[in-house]
């Protein structure tokens, strides 16, 4: 049978490949969801939702309620309404559903390098191609000098991901407002990855939710409710973009998954508690895996402020994969650098959404596993 040729051309994530090397007793730092508990109102509502009969599809662009929800929370960032927010089946598949509904044959995304690796292989699957930018700088930032560098007369697209997978940086005003002023300047659509924008440990987080003439914003509730597995993010779009999203996600899936919709919406009243707890849970286990990587000679990490990864860089000469596959024969699971892209050579990622007995564990395996690379 044959594969579309679109298809064959992406390859397969590396986040997945270095999975199938955990074996059960190795210490897991490679995992990108929170290993919390999800509020106890989310499970009870989409328990009593399924016991109710909501067992059916529902509206396409989400039930009423849950988008008049998020709505109100994401206020905060920039007065909303309910008609500019669709609830989706995750947050990846909203990636996917602007992709399909932006781009056509031949035009350019430009996306993060290191990156979260979906977005590239989904430009692709959309028909388009990707360019990569440099994230820079200690706290990496998006490069506008190499945005600009890049921006052809095919550039449709900037993805910007904030706070960032792989490397925990959170956006600095500067960088926001030009990037702001480069959309309006060159007319170019900013895909706005804001899946993390409840996990920011300093600063504060700059939403394009004040942007969106020209942007298109993603949130999720995978890592917000820590119910990766429920498969349910949001998307908030300008009124007219929203038009051809609803079109677009009625032929992708008819309609969000319901129980789980209603699940979140019993959760979103408390979700603010929760939400500082997790917060401070997962500062403390920042602080701890940052304080050891520095303990390690040859490694260097930029302390994240926010999401919940760790992205040193290291002065061996060794790729990232074949110093990520040691680690993983030493017990220690991580996701090598280059999976982000090419400009994440040269680094691992190590997420600390684990308990902190866990990540001292792993520390250790790093350290004395590094040690040897060095010798
Ligand atoms: C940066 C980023 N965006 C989007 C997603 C997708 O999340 P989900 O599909 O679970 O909503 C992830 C998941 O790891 C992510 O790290």
């Amino acid at each position: 049978m044959k594969v579309s040729q679109r298809l064959q051309k992406v390859p397969m994530s590396g986040i997945r490949k270095m999975f199938d090397l955990a074996s059960p007793s190795s210490i897991n730092l490679g995992l990108g969801e929170p290993d919390l508990l999800p509020p106890a109102k989310a499970i009870d509502g989409m328990t009593a939702a399924a016991e109710n009969g909501l067992n059916k599809y529902g509206p396409t662009a989400g039930i009423m309620e849950l988008r008049k929800a998020v709505a109100e929370r994401y206020s905060m960032y920039h007065p909303l309404e309910a008609s500019q927010v669709m609830i989706t089946p995750s947050g990846s598949s909203a990636l996917l559903e602007i992709m399909m509904s932006c781009i056509d044959p031949g035009d350019e995304v430009l996306v993060p390098s290191p990156g979260f690796v979906i977005y590239g292989p989904q430009a692709m699957l959309a028909g388009g191609r990707f360019t990569e930018y440099r994230m820079s700088g200690p706290d990496f930032q998006p490069d506008i000098d190499d945005i600009q560098s890049k921006i052809g007369p095919d550039t449709r697209m900037i993805v910007v991901n904030n706070p960032s997978n792989p490397t925990g940086s959170v956006l600095a005003e500067d960088t926001y407002g030009a990037l702001a002023d480069l959309a309006a300047d060159k007319g170019i659509t900013i895909l706005s990855d804001e899946v993390y924008d409840s996990f920011v440990y300093e600063g504060r987080h700059l939403s394009f939710l004040p942007y969106l003439d020209r942007a298109i914003v993603v949130g999720g509730f995978s890592k917000m409710m820590a119910v990766t597995g429920w498969r349910l993010g949001f998307l908030m779009a300008g009124e007219e973009m929203m038009d051809a999203l609803v079109k677009m996600q009625y032929h992708l899936c008819a309609s969000p998954n319901m129980p789980a919709m209603y699940g979140a919406l019993a959760a979103m009243p408390g979700i603010d508690d929760y939400l500082k707890d997790a917060r401070t849970i997962f500062k403390r286990r920042r602080d701890l895996i940052v304080s050891r990587i520095m303990e390690i000679d040859g490694m260097d990490v930029a302390t994240p402020h926010g999401a919940f990864y760790a992205f040193p860089s290291y002065d061996a000469d060794i790729p990232s994969a074949d110093l990520a596959m040691r680690l993983a024969e030493a017990g220690l699971i991580c996701t090598p650098g280059s999976a982000f892209g090419s400009y994440g050579e040269g680094h691992l990622r190590f997420s600390y959404a684990a308990d902190e007995a866990k990540i001292s564990r792993g520390m250790d395996i790093l350290a004395e596993t590094y040690g040897k690379v060095r010798e």
